[in-house]
Parts: structure tokens; sequence; C-alpha cells
């Protein structure tokens, strides 16, 4: 088992990273002092495959779990949802030390986390992660909230877990195509901040893509531990957290203008990244052989590199990107590479630039 630890002094954490890990969820909350009563919430499909090992480990530690269980998919991020999830609780009648496991992909990570945050003021929150993206980005780091029409992730808070329990075993059952766009968020970590990790992942993507445990387990800590370091010196964005979005600035408007629904995240970001890359290359001196390294290794993980836009759809975009909420003052801003494991934010690219990047991809 590997343990990584989350420094935000009284409200740290530690992520604990182990084959097997669900079977400890009753004992570990035992550990943490917290009430009888509480919820798993998750989604429909993690609940037949998942849901019983977990209330069973709860229960057994002498808790008394409630299910809570959402339709899957992006649409459960809804204040809808969340609407209900409090009705749901609230007939558990949970009390101020309750809790609330969140058990599923970062869809389930960010419902249960604003549960979490908001009823009753406030109630502890476990995530039990079980997509890669989820593992190695969402469950860690405290945002939590729910979408609105007008765009994802409008309503939320900052809301840190009390623990994070990444069991590799549960990836077995995930969709080839999900686990791939899990990979888009390692290889950003790669490229943002640990070259080291990026050679890594070039050379072990076989094992990886077969989902080697062992292996899986040493990059879901590193990603994790990097993840840490970051929202631990950067909790709410004023700075240094903003190179997590490397990549996103495209990918969040590639997903916009294609009504969520024809990239799952990890691919968007990766076309995302791979642009990213060519306007480092012009801009902050990335070299063309690192841009290329980049390119090939999102492509070698089955992910797309390059999005074919008519004319108004590379409008459709600059426009999207504009609308992004990490704007500010009308200018776009973009994290960009200098050399393979650094980066820097904040950087005003023209939007010419940007079109010219995305016509030639
Ligand atoms: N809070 C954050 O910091 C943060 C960071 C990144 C992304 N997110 C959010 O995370 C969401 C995306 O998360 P995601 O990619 O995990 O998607 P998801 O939660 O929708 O899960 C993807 C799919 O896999 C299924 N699934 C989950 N675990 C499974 C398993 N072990 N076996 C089989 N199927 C399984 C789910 O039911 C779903 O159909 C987005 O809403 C995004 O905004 C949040
Ligand atoms: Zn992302």
């Amino acid at each position: 088992m590997q343990t990584v630890t989350v420094p935000l002094g009284e409200r740290g954490y530690d992520i604990l990273i182990a084959r097997g890990a669900l079977a400890r969820l009753g004992a570990d909350c035992a550990r943490l002092g917290l009430a009888q009563r509480c919820a798993v919430v998750t989604d429909s499909h993690v609940a037949p495959l998942l849901a019983a090992e977990a209330m069973a480990s709860l229960g057994a530690a002498g808790f008394e779990p409630a299910l809570i269980v959402v339709p899957a998919g992006e649409g459960a991020k809804s204040l809808r949802h969340f609407h209900q999830g409090h009705d749901q609780l609230a007939a558990h009648r949970l009390e101020r030390k309750s809790f609330i496991v969140a058990l599923g992909g970062g869809v389930v990570g960010d419902l249960a986390g604003f549960l979490a945050a908001t009823h009753l003021r406030g109630l502890a929150l476990i995530q039990v992660p079980t997509t890669l993206l989820a593992q190695v980005d969402s469950s860690v780091g405290g945002k939590v909230g729910v979408n609105l029409k007008a765009g994802k992730n409008l309503v939320g808070a900052f809301h840190q877990p009390r623990l994070v329990l990444c069991d590799l075993a549960v990836l077995r059952t995930l969709p080839e195509r999900e686990f791939r766009s899990g990979l888009a968020e390692v290889i950003k970590y790669g490229i943002i901040y640990d070259a080291a990790l990026f050679a890594r992942l070039e050379r072990d993507l076989t094992a990886i893509l077969a989902r080697d445990e062992d292996v899986l387990a040493a990059i879901v800590a590193r990603c994790c531990a990097i993840k840490a370091e970051v929202v631990g010196q950067d909790e709410t964005e004023t700075g240094l957290r903003a190179i997590l979005n490397f990549g996103h600035t495209i990918g969040h408007g590639l997903e916009a203008i294609s009504g969520y629904g024809k990239y799952l995240h990890g691919e968007a970001i990766a076309i995302g990244q791979v642009a990213a890359a060519r306007l480092s290359q012009e801009l902050t001196g990335f070299v063309p052989a690192e841009v290329a390294r980049v390119a090939e290794l999102f492509a070698r993980a089955g992910l797309p590199v390059k999005v074919r836009l008519t004319t108004a759809q590379r409008g459709r975009l600059l426009a999207a990107m504009r609308q992004d909420k990490k704007v500010s003052g009308g200018e776009i801003k973009f994290v960009l590479a200098r050399r393979l494991g650094e980066v820097v934010w904040g950087q005003k690219v023209p939007p010419a630039l940007v079109e010219a990047v995305l016509t030639t991809a």
C-alpha cells in the first residue's frame, strides 16, 4: 500500500493507494471517529459492481449506511439530483458527525462532495474513486459541485475529503475508452511537473494499458503526490494550481462546442494538450522534439491529438474559450510548457495563434 498525504494543516488527509483498498473502507472510517449513520452515493453503473462490498465493509465496522444511487453520466451533476440527494440524506436522518462516501467516478465525487459540503452545513466526505480520472484528479483537492445549463461546474464549493481510498482492482471493469481518457490526465502530470514520470509513461505504456496493478499503483501514487503538492501550496487556485489546467483551455472549449457528448473529457484535453504544446513551441521555447514526444505519447495511448474544424467551428471554439470561467478580464490565458516537467501559467496567447495551431494540427 502507498500513502500520499495532502498537506493542508488541520484539513490535511491521506490518500491510500492499494489493490483491495475498498475492503478497508469501514475500518478506516471507524478510525476517523465518525457517527454511525452515513450514506454511500454511487451511480447506476458502479452500484451493481461495488456497492455491496462498500455497504458490507461499513456494516461490519458498525456503521448504518444508506445507499443513494444516481443515474450514470454527467446529467447526475445537476441541481435536481443535488436536491433529491439532500432529501434522501434527510430521510436517513444524518447527523453532524455523519459522513458521505462518494463511490464512483468524478461525477459521483463532485455531486456527493457538494452534498457533503452543504448537508447540515458540512459533513465529512470519504472519496472512493472508481475511474482512473477520479483516482488521479477529481477525488483529490476538494473541488466539488454541479453543472448549470449555462455551463459546467458553475455551482460548487471547496470541501476537502477526510480520506481518499484508491483501489486499483476496481479499475478492471472500467470501459476501455474511459480508462484511456483518464490517461490523458496522467500524461498531463508528466508534462507539467515531472519529466521522469513522462519518461516512465513512455516506457511502461503497454503495462499501463494492460492495467498491471503494480505499475498502476506507482503511477497513481505519483500523480496523487503531484496534485497533493500543488493543492498544498495553492488550495483555492490563486496561482500555482492553475498549472493543472494545462490543455484545458482548448479542451473545455471543445467539450462546450460539441455539446459535451462527442468527446470524453480526457479526449478533449488530449487535443488541448497537444495544441498547447505547439503554442509553447511558438511562445515559451518548448523544443520541437518534446512537442513530438507529447503528441506521440497521446497517440500511443489511443487518444485523439488533432481535430478538424470548419472556420465557423473555430470561431465558436474561440468564443467558448473566452466564456470559460477561468478567464479573467476577458483575456484568454494559457498554461504553456518550457520543457517537459516545467510549465508557466497566465500566458497571454493571441487568438490568431490559437487559430493557426488548430488549423495546422
Ligand atoms: N473536482 C475536480 O477537481 C474534478 C477534476 C476533474 C474532473 N472532474 C469532473 O469529473 C467528471 C468526470 O469524471 P469521470 O471521467 O470519472 O466520469 P464518470 O464519473 O461519468 O465515470 C465515467 C463512466 O464510468 C463508469 N464507471 C465508473 N467507475 C467504474 C468502474 N470501476 N467500472 C465500470 N464503470 C465505471 C461511470 O458509471 C460512468 O459511466 C466531470 O464531471 C468533471 O467535471 C472534477
Ligand atoms: Zn481535466
